[in-house]
């Protein structure tokens, strides 16, 4: 599986204290608010468990999964594979993703979201690949901007394949050529 990484983009270590880090300023921001997390999955598991650990204040926590990619491109269109468990409405939603890269997905889902009447949306993203973005969206809190590389590990995946990584790496371009 290493043999496979290019390059180590973010050591593991640089991750850990970049997540703390974001999870202390939720921690600030969300007091008294009980907002409740949205992970969308599968790529935000690692991020989300992770940063969980350092928010602490009363909150709540709900997973979607959906999906816009296959391989290394987008398909521009998104599906819902699950949907939220939880009512929304009135409550402050933070949703937590893995990368932001075209946008399509963010747009999406916070349109999707924003149906059912909550208080706030704010969006969590680990990395933010803005050279590859064509929707208007925006992270509030983003851990590290990233250029326009396929990355893979801590929870990101090529065709389901590196998530375990504990580093965020880029893939040998032969592996997906
Ligand atoms: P967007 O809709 O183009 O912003 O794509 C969002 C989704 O595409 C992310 O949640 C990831 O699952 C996936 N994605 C985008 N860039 C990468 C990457 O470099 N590596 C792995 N997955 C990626
Ligand atoms: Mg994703």
């Amino acid at each position: 599986m290493q043999n496979d990484i290019e390059s180590i983009l973010i050591s593991a270590e640089e991750i850990e204290a970049k997540v703390a880090e974001v999870g202390r300023r939720i921690t600030e921001d969300f007091r008294d608010k009980d907002p409740i997390f949205v992970g969308v999955l599968k790529g935000c598991f690692i991020f989300m468990a992770d940063l969980m650990r350092h928010v602490d204040i009363n909150c709540s926590m709900d997973f979607m999964a959906v999906s816009s990619y296959s391989g290394t491109s987008s398909t521009g269109a998104v599906k819902i594979n699950k949907d939220l468990s939880e009512d929304i409405e009135g409550r402050h939603v933070i949703i937590v993703e893995d990368i932001l890269d075209s946008g399509v997905t963010l747009h999406y889902l916070k349109g999707y979201l924003m149906n059912r009447r909550p208080a706030s949306i704010t969006i969590v993203t680990l990395m933010d690949k803005p050279a590859r973005r064509k929707s208007n969206v925006y992270a509030d809190y983003s851990c590290f901007e990233v250029p326009d590389a396929f990355v893979v590990g801590y929870g990101l995946d090529y065709n389901e394949h590196y998530r375990n990584l504990p580093y965020i790496g880029v893939l040998k371009p032969e592996i997906y050529s």
